[in-house]
Order: structure tokens, then sequence, then C-alpha cells
């Protein structure tokens, strides 16, 4: 198979009615989409991604009503859907039957969200079905936040990326569920508990895990780089892995030595930007030639405890 990547939309909506995959555009990370009512078209979405059959993948859909279409919905997650989507959040939700078993890998929850995106609201616009979109990344890589990078890890595997240019947001959503009177996080994301609380006025709590109790351990090792990377003080890891070849990721700082590269995601100080430019430079240095990664903790505030929730799952596998 040859992947293409273009703007043509004619050619998304023909390829997805026929059960085959295309990368989209969201405002957070790239998705690999294809029609969630489909056994099929889901099957090969877990294959292309070599995703484990037990997580379950996100529907995409194009407006709030459309979410009695595919789930039961209460009245705070009707309220947060009206105030946050489209936009860079997650609602778990009791499944109606329509949505096949494969899409929710068996749960009877399913999760939903209104991706904020011009090219992709259009897409859904154009197609009378939901879209299940993972991030469009081989399982337990970096998230894709371009068209090339979904490229570099899916070509030969879909048939077309549809190119809206780089993520606004470039972390993945934020996932609720709304229990009682209060919101359970089950990921952190684009939208922080801080806000969330804000705009809705019910208290948020954070649930360890990434998603799934029962998959807890396997997930951790997500957004990983192949290049081993250690978290904490910049300073002090830099004594203890003298004499290798380093990538520094750091918020706001620069750091100097003998084979470093500091790689200061905002000078300014922005979380926001440096959330943005977190996936892309990890994927840079993961292409250079590296011996070891060194990350700092950021800021934890607002998203930058998005981003230290993504570096220290980078970081698991090579502990
Ligand atoms: O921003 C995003 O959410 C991106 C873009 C493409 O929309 N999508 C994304 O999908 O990050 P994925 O598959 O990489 O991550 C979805 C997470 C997984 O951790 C999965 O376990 C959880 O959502 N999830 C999906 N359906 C679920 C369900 N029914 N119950 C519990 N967790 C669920
Ligand atoms: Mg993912």
């Amino acid at each position: 198979m040859i992947t293409t990547i273009g703007r043509d939309l004619n050619k998304a909506v023909d390829l997805l009615s026929w059960d085959k995959l295309v990368a989209i555009p969201t405002e957070t990370v790239y998705g690999l989409a294809g029609n969630a009512l489909s056994e099929k078209a889901v099957a090969t979405i877990y294959a292309a991604k070599n995703r484990p059959h037990f997580n379950p993948l996100i529907l995409h859909i194009k407006n709030i009503d459309e979410i009695h279409r595919y789930a039961e919905a209460d009245m705070h997650s009707l309220n947060i859907a009206k105030i946050l989507m489209p936009g860079p959040v997650t609602l778990l939700l009791p499944k109606k039957n329509n949505v096949p078993d494969i899409t929710t890998a068996g749960s009877n929850k399913v999760a939903i969200r209104i991706p904020n995106h011009p090219l992709t609201l259009e897409l859904l616009d154009q197609i009378d079905f939901p879209l299940a979109a993972p991030s469009a990344n081989p399982s337990g890589y970096i998230s894709p936040t371009t068209a090339s990078h979904v490229f570099e890890g899916l070509n030969g595997k879909i048939e077309y990326i549809l190119d809206g240019g780089p993520t606004s947001i470039g972390l993945e959503s934020t996932i609720c569920e709304v229990k009682g009177n209060h919101i359970l996080m089950h990921r952190l994301g684009g939208i922080s508990a801080s806000q969330l609380t804000d705009l809705t006025g019910l208290e948020v709590r954070e649930v360890l895990h990434e998603s799934m109790p029962t998959t807890a351990g396997q997930m951790k090792s997500h957004y990983a780089p192949r290049t081993p990377l250690f978290r904490g003080d910049i300073e002090q890891l830099m004594q203890v892995h003298s004499g290798k070849k380093i990538a520094i990721i750091s918020f706001d700082k620069k750091y100097e030595g003998e084979k470093i590269d500091c790689y200061t995601l905002s000078p300014e100080g922005d979380l926001a930007f440096a959330a943005n430019q977190l996936f892309a430079t990890l994927r840079k240095i993961d292409q250079a030639n590296y011996d070891i990664i060194l990350a700092a903790h950021f800021p934890a505030t607002g998203i930058g405890l998005a981003i230290n929730d993504r570096i220290e799952r980078a970081q698991f596998l090579h502990k």
C-alpha cells in the first residue's frame, strides 16, 4: 500500500466509506481514523497501530446532538460538552448498542469527543458515521503533531493522510467521566483540572491510571522515544551522565556543556507553547544521535501537569 498526503476531503470521505483508514488532523494530535461502527475498519486500526486489543478507541463526532446517538449522557456531562466541545476534552459515557464492542474493547462505556479542527469538522459533516481515531502513531511511540510525523510511523499501513498543518495544542485530549457531582479525570490533557473546575463548577479528581484500571500497568510506557530518557534535576543529571552525548529538554532555562544540546521549549516561559513543542522535539531528538535525553520538571500548574505526565511516561521503559 502506498500512503499519500494531501488535503482532498472527497478522497478522505470515499476511503472512509469503504472501511479504509485515513489519518486526520485535530487540535490535539493527529488521529488514525476509520468508521467507528464498522468492525472491519476498527480491526484495521488496531492492526495498523499494532495496538493491544484491550485498549479502546475514542469516537469522534461532529456535534453535541450526535452524543445521544451513541451514548447515554447525564446532565453534567452534557453541560461539559456544551461548554468545551469542540475542544480538547473527551467524555466517558455509558454506550449504546450500536457502538460495536470492538470499538470500546468490550467496555460498556464509550469515549466521545468533538475535535476542533476545521478540516476534520468538515469531513465529519460529509459522512454519516462517527470516526474511531486513536493517535496516529505505532502503539507506544510518541503521538504525531504533523502529517509527516504520521507518515514516518505509518507509511505503507494506511491509505491517506489528511494534512491540516501542525496541531495547535500538541498534547492529547483530557479524558473525563462524571461521577455524581464531580469529574473523574482519567487522562491529563489539553484542558487542565483547574480550567475544568472554573468552567463547570464541578470538583475534579484525578485517577492515577491512564484510563482503564485493569490495564494501568501496561499503559505506562506510552509516548516513549527510543533514546533513554531520564527526568529530574538537570544540573544533577548532567553530572551523573557526564561524558555522554546528551539532549536536554527544558522549559525556559538554557543549559550548556560539552557534548550537550539543550532544547528549551519556551524561552519566554509559556507553558501552552512548550506543550505544543514537546512531541515534535522528542521526535527530532530521537532521530539524532544522542546517548540519552534529560528532561526537566515543568511547572506543576495548568497544562504543565500534562507535560510532566507525558515526560514521566516517556522515561518509564528506560528506568
Ligand atoms: O486527543 C486525543 O484524544 C487523540 C485525538 C486523535 O483525538 N486521540 C487519542 O486516542 O489520544 P488514543 O487512542 O491514543 O488514546 C485514547 C485513550 C486511551 O488511553 C484509551 O484507553 C482511552 O482513551 N479510552 C478510550 N475509550 C475508552 C473507554 N471506553 N473506557 C476507558 N478508556 C477509554
Ligand atoms: Mg495514543
